[in-house]
């Protein structure tokens, strides 16, 4: 037996009132939009986790592949120790296969998702009694500053999924900056990119046959609901999935279905039939284009690991 790892919880997130205002901000802005931070209440995640294992979302399945080629070769260049630093505390699959093959001290779970984070990261603390376990409760797309627990600590940041893709391409340089920053000098980011590819296949990942994206988009509206007591009806709107080649994103949009007003904290929003609220970019990337806003926000590229198609590629970065 070694000695017992250590878990504690980090909340770094702000009061309700700064929610209200900046939903309701989104929702009077012309076009209409919700910050898709709100996908992610308990069933958001757990919805989410469901999607992934849907034969159309291919991004789950090879970017798993891929960690079999990738991480032993990770493994030989960052050496086992330091401390993991996951953006997104997401599938817990992903997160096993890397624990068991990097061997980290210290793993540091971010989410927005406070009762997902919690939940997630104690299960992990139970299965890897060994592993120091710090969950951070935070909006990994503004700046925060890493626990000082890990002062010092070799680390590596990982980010799957394509998450990165749902950022707006001219915010990840300076997101990128950010991470830099945390992980220190030398730090390396593991990131998983979707990457541009026939329409049919794209669309298909985000209008899965069983409707659970459909399910996992409309969840958002009740868990405004259920956090700001609003009054959505989520019967009366449509999951709208599209690739819109100019932008190079899939962009989700929930439809109105009829002309209709909804209420929250005081606040009267008409939306008219067919108007729709938009919820989420996933951008896709070509090689040379990812690279290139990597080098913006001061990375290099180290390694990286494509599949056969090209659909996928995990790059390895490493800050100066
Ligand atoms: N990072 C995921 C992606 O872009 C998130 C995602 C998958 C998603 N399906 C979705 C976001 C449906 C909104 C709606 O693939």
């Amino acid at each position: 037996m070694g000695s017992a790892g250590e878990y504690r919880f980090f909340d770094l997130t702000h009061s309700s009132a700064d929610m209200h205002e900046e939903v309701i901000a989104g929702l009077t802005h012309a076009p209409k939009f919700i910050a898709p931070k709100y996908f992610y209440d308990e069933r958001g995640s757990a919805l989410f986790e469901a999607i992934t294992r849907q034969p159309e979302y291919y991004l789950t399945r090879i970017e798993m592949g891929l960690f079999e080629d990738c991480l032993p070769e990770v493994r030989n260049l960052v050496g086992e120790g330091g401390c993991l630093v996951e953006y997104g505390s997401g599938s817990s699959r992903k997160i096993r296969r890397l624990l068991e093959m990097l061997r980290p001290i210290a793993h540091l779970p971010l989410d927005i998702s406070r009762r997902h984070l919690e939940r997630t990261a104690k299960k992990l603390h139970e299965d890897y009694p060994q592993l120091c376990v710090y969950p951070v409760c935070v909006d990994i797309t503004e700046a925060f500053e890493l626990p000082d627990v890990v002062a010092g600590q070799r680390k590596l940041g990982f980010f799957p999924g394509s998450s990165i893709g749902n950022m707006e391409p001219e915010h990840i340089p300076s997101f990128l900056r950010q991470a830099a920053k945390a992980l220190g000098a030398g730090g390396r980011f593991l990131i998983g990119v979707d990457r541009k590819k026939n329409v049919e296949v794209l669309e298909a990942a985000y209008n899965d046959s069983a409707g659970l994206t459909a399910e996992f988009n409309l969840n958002i509206l009740s868990h405004l609901n259920a956090r700001l007591s609003a009054d959505f009806d989520p019967g009366a709107f449509r999951h709208l999935a599209a690739y819109n080649r100019c932008a190079g994103s899939v962009q989700m949009h929930l439809e109105s279905l009829a002309d209709q007003s909804l209420h929250i904290d005081g606040h009267e929003i008409q939306l008219h039939r067919g108007e729709a609220i938009h919820t989420e970019n996933s951008y896709k990337y070509d090689y040379a284009e990812f690279v290139a806003l990597a080098e913006r926000g001061g990375f290099r590229v180290e390694s990286s690991w494509s599949d056969d198609d090209a659909y996928f590629t995990i790059f390895l970065l490493r800050a100066p």
